[in-house]
């Protein structure tokens, strides 16, 4: 019987423990959890959502704060096309971030960043550009582009000395993302360097729509593959989204993907960004506490607890402060439906939203508490202690149950 140590993710010459532990914002998976995988062997993933609030949490920096000041005149105002982020500063805080990271690594993996394309930051094309320049500066091994791939990203950093260098890869959920995304980079001459396909029962935001449960990873992986071999192309393809155990990750491997993206089993981590007592109510979650809906404000389906104190919160937009998801025109659907509440409740007080929700805010806040579809099956990942808590996991028992465990077998903590 196969473990996943018995497979290798190659990057050219190079070979990798094919466990790429996915990115997950707003610093959920955290420099130090990135880290633990690279020093295994495999692939971590830092994000850059939200990264001037991470700099300054990280590095006592006072970015969101000065931002605040700047616009305070605009708070009570509707319109937030003023709203803008400073680029030199939104590269500080990205080489702060990416560059701290860095220096920190140990081992023969990878770290990559997750960037999330539809943080669009009032300015999506030079805002994406100057974090994907900003993360290359500060030497980044990769990055991953996700939710909202824009088909012109690569062009964005075709002109940066490391655009070859680097390992560039996207997230698809079908066939026809991918061969979108090669059609309108032909004229760059550089495919990416690895492909993450990204099925219906992951955690974060979804390639889906409503009906993602009639979707299925195995089937959209089998046409991926295909297609990548049909037309000679030398593209590793990743499997990613309910992919709990090491034998579930053996069966993609067994069957042409290059490596796993995993997230969920390491949101129990000791190094995962969310608070201790958020990590207890992921353990404690049943299958029907986990929903999809449409509160985020991308537009895309979302999963989450849905005891998340974000759903129905009717807070004040924040923009003036944050407003990554502003859309180049000071929109965002948030605002519409704040708006349109205030309109009713015109006191401002108990306003309460159930449609859409301060995507930007409820992260930073750890108060959207977004979770893969098998979020359920943590509590089974550990032992409970004698107050009847459950014991957190260090990311290298996780990473070693997937890379070694046998017939769907979690090992226990000792
Ligand atoms: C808490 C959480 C937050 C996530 N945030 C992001 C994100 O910011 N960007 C992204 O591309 N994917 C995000 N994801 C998706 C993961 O990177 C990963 O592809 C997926 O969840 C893998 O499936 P699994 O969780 O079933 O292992 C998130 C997943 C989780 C569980």
């Amino acid at each position: 019987m196969k473990r996943v140590d018995d497979f290798r993710l190659k990057f050219g010459q190079k070979e990798y423990v094919p466990i790429m532990i996915g990115g997950m914002g707003v610093d959920i998976s955290t420099a130090e959890l990135a880290l633990e995988a690279a020093r295994l062997g495999g692939i971590g993933h830092i994000s850059d959502a939200m990264v001037n609030d991470v700099s300054d949490r990280r590095f006592d920096t006072s970015f969101v704060k000065d931002k605040t000041k700047q616009y305070k005149h605009n708070i009570l105002n509707a319109d937030k096309s003023e709203v803008k982020f400073d680029l030199d500063i939104l590269a500080e805080a990205t080489r702060r971030h990416v560059g701290a990271t860095m220096e920190a690594k140990k081992g023969d993996g990878l770290v990559f960043v997750n960037c999330m394309e539809k943080l669009t930051m009032n300015g999506p094309r030079e805002t994406l550009q100057v974090r994907m320049a900003s993360a290359l500066d500060a030497g980044i091994d990769g990055i991953t582009l996700s939710a909202g791939l824009h088909l012109g990203s690569f062009g964005l950093i075709a002109d940066h000395p490391r655009f070859r260098d680097a390992k560039l890869g996207i997230i698809v959920s079908s066939v026809r993302a991918l061969q979108l995304f090669l059609r309108k980079n032909a004229r760059l001459n550089r495919l990416p360097d690895f492909v993450v396909v990204e099925g219906p029962l992951a955690g974060g935001h979804l390639g889906f729509g409503l009906d993602w449960a009639q979707y299925d990873l195995a089937t959209i992986i089998a046409e991926v593959i295909k297609y990548v071999a049909d037309e000679q192309l030398n593209i590793p393809v990743i499997a990613a989204g309910g992919i709990f155990t090491g034998t579930d990750a053996v069966s993609f491997l067994e069957t042409g993907s290059a490596a796993v993206q995993v997230a969920t089993r390491f949101t129990v981590a000791d190094e995962c960004g969310l608070p201790t007592a958020v990590k207890q109510d992921y353990f404690r979650a049943n299958e029907d506490d986990i929903v999809v809906n449409t509160i985020s404000p991308t537009g895309y389906p979302m999963r989450m607890l849905k005891g998340s104190p974000a759903i129905g919160d009717g807070i004040r937009p924040n923009c003036e402060s944050y407003g990554y998801l502003l859309d180049g025109n000071g929109n965002c659907a948030y605002i519409t439906a704040y708006n349109r509440e205030l309109a009713l409740h015109p006191d401002g007080k108990n306003i309460s939203v159930q449609d859409k929700t301060c995507l930007c805010t409820q992260m930073r806040n750890f108060k959207l508490w977004t979770c893969g579809h098998y979020t359920y099956r943590l509590k089974d990942t550990t032992r409970r202690n004698d107050d009847g808590t459950y014991q957190t996991l260090s990311a290298e028992h996780i990473f070693k149950d997937y890379q070694f465990s046998v017939d769907h077998q979690v090992a226990l903590p000792v």
